[in-house]
């Protein structure tokens, strides 16, 4: 199965999200392929890589320039794998913008290695660009972390509409599921003019499929993938 996690927002918890499920289903003993389609490179940081130092990248991958299985590194968790990321990648959207099926360049590049994966987790650019057009029509199901705050959930409804978009436009069959991360302690709760948490469930109980709360070592995440490194996922 093939996962992307995606939101237009920034810092809605994406590369959290899919750093923390590629190591977890790793620990299950699942083998795992996680992909950074960002340039910010966090997903590969958080791994445990040094992104200047990459000999290759997706970049290569999108480009033409190398093949998926010369492009996937090992990391230090046995089961899990990486396609990482770095800056190069920004100019993937400029450089592919006038190839033909330029939408589907990642899916015919993943079709030669996919199946040797349980499953293969997408980190997403914060936007609705090429890159992230390419993780859409090549993905099973699509994750989309949403900070229960007024402006993250302002935008949700114009995302969705956007992923029905793609889905008939580009012939993409994914289907696609919300997770709230819920970033505030109750401390902050009683403060907040923002609604409660148990409102905000109510409210929002017909579509969203999980909740996510605040974890005090997920702003460590960044930090060389110490998340991991403890047998237990930050999220
Ligand atoms: N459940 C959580 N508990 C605590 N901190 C969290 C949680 N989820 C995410 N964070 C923190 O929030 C910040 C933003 O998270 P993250 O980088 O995963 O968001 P993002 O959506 O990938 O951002 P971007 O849009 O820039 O790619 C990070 O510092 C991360 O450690
Ligand atoms: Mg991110």
């Amino acid at each position: 199965m093939i996962i992307s996690v995606l939101n237009n927002k920034g810092g809605t918890g994406k590369t959290t999200t899919a750093v923390n499920i590629a190591a977890g289903l790793s620990m299950e003993d699942k083998k795992v392929l996680l992909i950074d389609l960002d340039p910010q490179g966090n997903a590969t940081t958080g791994i445990g890589f040094e992104k200047a130092t990459l000999a290759s990248t997706v970049y290569n991958l999108l480009s033409q320039t190398k093949k998926a299985d010369e492009t996937i590194l090992s990391t230090k968790f046995q089961n899990l794998f990486l396609l990482p990321s770095n800056l190069d990648l920004a100019s993937a959207e400029v450089e592919l913008s006038s190839t033909p099926g330029r939408e589907y360049i990642l899916r015919e590049a993943l079709a030669p290695i996919k199946d040797q994966f349980n499953t293969i987790i997408i980190d997403c650019p914060p936007n609705i660009g090429l890159l992230t057009l390419n993780a859409l029509v090549t993905s099973d199901l699509v994750l989309i972390p949403v900070q229960c705050e007024f402006f993250p959930m302002e935008g949700l409804p114009t995302l969705i509409k956007v992923m029905d978009l793609v889905k008939s436009r580009l012939r993409a069959s994914f289907d696609f599921r919300r997770t709230d991360n819920v970033r505030w302690q109750n401390s902050t709760l009683a403060k907040s003019p923002i609604p409660s948490l148990e409102q905000l469930r109510a409210a929002s109980s017909e579509d969203r499929d999980s909740t996510v709360r605040q974890n005090g070592r997920g702003p460590k995440q960044g930090t060389s993938g110490n998340s991991l490194s403890s047998k237990e996922p930050c999220i």
